[in-house]
């Protein structure tokens, strides 16, 4: 088990020597960080004792860390790495976290190692899949890394302690993802013999372990941090009930209600010129695609293929009406996309994937989205394989801060997978049968229509299936004054890990509704009924309709009718998704808060 990570994270010790230096250098510049400041303690001896339990949180189950030495030879070598006793505890956090992304670029290695030892095509998709996904990891366990090395510029103590508590934030969410990933590339093995599965599970169950530890010590820290910086943010934009774009609405967005008279007609230069003419030239169309020829590309593919990357500015392409029958991907590297269609079911992509033809769930996506701040609007993404064909998603996201405005995804199992990060829904369409929302993702479906279809004979309808699987995970999905048309027998959802958690808020609820709400994982299998029902978070807040009854409702521990808008006010776009640090610049209508206070 232990050997096929060890031999990848063991470097040399030159390289061992060059690593702590620097992290001995970086432990100098500690005091000056943003996030956790203003730590203060009793006395040196309860400072010492927190450093110290952290280190040990940061070792919890490492036992083959570093070419097979234990749990004491974790805490010694990230002591030293820290800089030794008394540099703080923000010092421990990065030293655990600096080995956490070696481990998994350990792992990345050794998962590609293992592609040579298949040549069926369900394994061969399910490696590359997984390369991926830990290539996302590795990616959030940079971002980690980079924001604890920032140091905080603002001297001013509530501007600092907003600061810190979004970047707080933001390690949350990025470790949070960085769990889940994991899991997805073994989940990839579903189908297969299982001999390559076992191999990859070995590869990755180190690094998810590691990621699980930093969780924890991110509690602990942020259990300590001074209320100050945890307090409402200053942000002057608040952004509040329907008009959250306000002044904010970037030009492109009212550019792009021109009038449907000409629309087949224009060609990219008549649309630039038209905006120019609007006196609005700093913000554009940067490209165009049409099925007709009219535009630069004729493809969403190719238009993303071509598209900058890692753009620091929103790059936007627009896309014209019609059904483009396309697989398409916005790799991480294709940062702050914007795809601008001419309507909900006039610009739609449609692809065909599933499980049953062979696809891996995560790559059964017609549209596929991991690049940060991704934009979408006025498009449909499909997923026509019907209701027997088992996962086959329409829309998967691993965009960090995305935004989805006026979007149907449709579908049936599995159609919209928020896999993971930050991500706002707002006057979107989801439409599906089995488990239709689902994923680990940090989100929030707001105002939009969660439609309900016919199920295949023996099915039984579930809206969501969250995938929380610890505790620490800031992770969930929230709906906020969504209509739930529900008409068709369903349940709101069921538990896809031990820590599921779905909120409904100001929300309609249908007729299909059932009266007890949420179902069992395993309630149509043999599996064990009780899995993740005292330890999963499912509330109903102020929600009405005919299925919005809660008498019937199931009676589990983690169940909760909410009656207190504070708790509810947790799930809103201001504090689930931090939405006023990054919607403002989208463009995108939002509420901030809970509609009726
Ligand atoms: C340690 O590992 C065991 C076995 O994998 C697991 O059951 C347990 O939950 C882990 N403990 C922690 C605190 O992560
Ligand atoms: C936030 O919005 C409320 C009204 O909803 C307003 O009274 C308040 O002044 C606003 N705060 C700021 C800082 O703009
Ligand atoms: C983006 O990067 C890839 C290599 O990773 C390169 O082939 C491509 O030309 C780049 N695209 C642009 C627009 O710079």
């Amino acid at each position: 088990m232990a050997s096929s990570t060890s031999a990848t994270s063991c470097p040399c010790l030159l390289l061992t020597l060059l690593v702590l230096l620097l992290l001995m250098v970086m432990a100098r510049r500690a005091d000056a960080s943003a996030v956790f400041a203003g730590l203060s303690f009793e006395s040196p001896g309860e400072a010492e004792a927190f450093e110290d339990a952290l280190l040990r949180q940061a070792c919890v189950n490492v036992s083959f860390l570093s070419g097979g030495r234990d749990r004491e030879a974790c805490v010694s070598r990230l002591d030293t790495a820290r800089g030794g006793a008394g540099s703080g505890p923000v010092p421990v956090l990065r030293a655990a976290l600096r080995d956490t992304l070696g481990e998994a670029v350990g792992a990345v290695r050794a998962v590609r190692g293992l592609a040579s030892l298949s040549n069926r095509p369900r394994e061969e998709m399910a490696v590359r899949d997984c390369v991926e996904l830990l290539g996302y990891s590795v990616d959030e366990l940079g971002w980690a890394l980079d924001a604890m090395a920032e140091t905080d510029t603002e001297t001013d103590a509530s501007g600092g302690g907003s600061a810190a508590r979004r970047a707080e934030d933001d390690l949350h969410a990025w470790l949070s993802a960085a769990l889940g990933n994991q899991d997805t590339c073994v989940e990839g093995f579903h189908g297969t013999d299982g001999r390559l599965l076992h191999r990859v599970e070995a590869a990755v169950a180190q690094l998810t372990q590691l990621v699980s530890n930093l969780l924890a010590m991110h509690k602990r820290l942020r259990s300590i941090t001074p209320l100050l910086h945890h307090g409402p943010p200053t942000n002057k934009n608040n952004g509040t009930s329907g008009g959250g774009a306000g002044d904010e609405l970037p030009p492109w967005v009212m550019d792009i209600e021109v009038d449907d008279g000409d629309k087949q007609d224009q060609d990219e230069e008549e649309l630039v010129a038209k905006r120019a003419r609007a006196g609005r030239v700093s913000t554009r169309v940067d490209v165009v695609v049409a099925q007709d020829g009219s535009g630069r590309y004729r493809t969403v593919s190719e238009a993303v293929a071509r598209a900058p990357n890692h753009s620091k500015r929103k790059y936007v392409i627009y896309v014209k009406r019609g059904v483009y029958h396309e697989n398409v991907e916005v790799r991480k590297k294709k940062t702050n996309i914007v795809i601008v269609g001419e309507g909900m079911g006039e610009t739609v992509i449609s692809g065909s994937r599933s499980f049953s033809s062979g696809w891996t769930t995560f790559r059964s996506a017609t549209f596929a989205v991991a690049g940060a701040g991704f934009v979408a609007r006025d498009l449909t993404f499909r997923n026509t394989a019907g209701p027997a064909a088992h996962q086959a998603v329409a829309l998967r996201v691993d965009s960090d801060r995305s935004a989805f405005f006026r979007v149907a995804v449709e579908g049936h199992q599995d159609t919209l997978y928020a896999h993971s990060l930050r991500q706002l829904y707002r006057d979107c369409r989801v439409a599906g049968t089995v488990d239709f929302v689902f994923g680990n993702g940090i989100v929030v479906v707001q105002r939009s229509l969660v439609a309900t279809l016919p199920l295949a004979p023996g099915q039984t309808g579930s809206v969501t299936a969250q995938g929380r699987k610890d505790p620490n995970q800031n992770t969930g999905f929230s709906f906020h004054g969504c209509v739930v048309e529900g008409k068709y027998p369903t349940y709101l959802g069921r538990p896809w890990k031990p820590f599921s958690r779905v909120v409904v808020m100001e929300s309609y609820l249908g007729p299909g509704i059932q009266a007890r709400g949420w179902l069992e994982w395993a309630a149509a299998g043999s599996g064990d009924h009780s899995t993740g029902l005292a330890t999963l978070f499912y509330g109903e807040y102020k929600n009405y309709g005919p299925g919005a009854g809660v008498a019937g409702r199931v009676k589990w521990p983690g169940y909760h009718v909410i009656m207190d808008a504070a708790v509810a006010s947790r799930f809103t776009v201001r504090r689930f998704i931090d939405g006023l640090a990054w919607l403002p610049g989208t463009g995108i209508t939002f509420t901030a808060d809970l509609f009726r206070k």
